[in-house]
């Protein structure tokens, strides 16, 4: 398929294609859609094996952009930046200077921070050259790390899951698997931990959970292991794309809720896992305290009103697992009609002809 064809499939508005010689940026931000306003995403830095692959990553991220802003009630579109390169190896100073010229040079239609592979750090020299940059590091004036609201939110989530499948949401006494045990993961593990959970986890970097288990009571398995295991809840917070034909057959779970962008490798895996009676929790919801969080910053951040919103993903969800059951279809099609009729409603609105 062209590259037209990719962005028509899901109506993706303009893809971005960025370099610079000197610094060696390749880079690509893509807008999904600008229904809502102006459009918010983070920027991953990867090193993508084709072309291909980071232009279907900036397409699939972007898409989710739209969706997670919408179904929480922000007014952002949805768009996201990648950045071609070895998070190890390929920073310099001049590719986070190019990179944020070539965001001011969208004069606030893309606003981004970070995400995977990217760090506070980065986007300080990139806010050298725009001022459309949001959740630098506190020490430097900014909201700091999005992913210990993320990590709360994905708490909250499965609390909300466990409600309507158990009728409680006290998760005291649950055997929860994670998997990755990175910024989100290892926080969701601290708050599991605390409302009294069994946590079974895993990383592919062997150094990160052992230094997890030395501090918290985990027991840690093999990256591999981890889809075999007995448990009530599995949360993926590592990278998209781990729910396949594959893996759904090997999970003995009840519900699935983590912090991973794009969990199902594909829709009909939605369905799988509906047809198994695993509850699901769509991504885009259960994941969005990082979105609360940096849209704040734009309103002039205010941390309790974070807090209060992040908490009421925990209701969204309810609203979401009720709409499913209404329709007898997945929640992650009941969210996506949920997101589908803001963006329709307000949409109309802004046709509205103002003198
Ligand atoms: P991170 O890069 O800090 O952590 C990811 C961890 O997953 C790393 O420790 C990595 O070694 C591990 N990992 C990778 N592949 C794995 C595998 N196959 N099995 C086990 N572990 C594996 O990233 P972060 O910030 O914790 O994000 C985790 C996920 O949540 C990502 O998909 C990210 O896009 C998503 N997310 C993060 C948000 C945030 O605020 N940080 C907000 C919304 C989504």
């Amino acid at each position: 398929m062209g590259i037209f064809d990719e962005m028509a499939r899901e109506g993706h508005e303009q893809l971005v294609f960025l370099h610079d010689s000197e610094s060696g940026l390749r880079s690509v931000v893509g807008i999904h859609d600008s229904t809502l306003g102006p459009v918010l995403g983070g920027c991953r830095m990867h090193n993508y094996d084709t072309e291909e692959k980071v232009i279907d990553d900036v397409l699939r991220l972007s898409l989710g952009m739209t969706a997670k802003s919408a179904v929480t009630g922000c007014n952002h579109g949805g768009g996201k930046a990648v950045i071609w390169g070895d998070p190890d190896t390929d920073k310099t100073e001049a590719l986070f200077r190019a990179f944020g010229r070539f965001v001011q040079s969208m004069r606030g239609r893309f606003c981004t921070g970070t995400d995977m592979g990217t760090t506070g750090e980065d986007f300080l020299i990139a806010a050298q050259e725009s001022e459309w940059v949001v959740g630098l590091p506190d020490y430097a004036g900014g909201i700091g790390d999005t992913s210990v609201t993320t990590a709360y939110g994905v708490f909250c989530g499965l609390q909300a899951a466990a409600d309507h499948l158990w009728g409680s949401g006290d998760l005291n006494g649950r055997t929860v698997v994670v998997q990755g045990l990175g910024k989100v993961g290892a926080r969701l593990v601290e708050h599991l931990i605390e409302a009294g959970c069994t946590v079974i986890a895993s990383d592919v970097d062997e150094r990160r959970a052992r230094r997890l288990e030395a501090s918290f009571p985990v027991k840690i398995v093999g990256p591999e292991e981890i889809y075999d295991i007995d448990c009530d809840i599995f949360a993926p917070c590592a990278m998209g794309g781990v729910l396949n034909e594959d893996t759904v057959e090997r999970l003995k779970c009840q519900i699935i809720g983590g912090a991973a962008n794009n969990q199902l490798a594909h829709e009909d895996v939605g369905h799988m896992l509906f047809e198994r009676q695993i509850l699901y929790v769509p991504d885009y919801i259960i994941n969005a305290g990082g979105l609360i969080q940096v849209a704040d910053e734009v309103l002039g951040y205010e941390p309790e009103r974070v807090r209060l919103k992040t908490e009421g993903l925990g209701q969204l969800l309810g609203r979401c697992f009720s709409l499913a059951d209404e329709l007898d279809v997945p929640p992650f099609e009941a969210a996506d009609r949920l997101v589908e009729e803001r963006i329709r409603k307000i949409a109309k609105v802004g046709r509205i002809f103002l003198v």
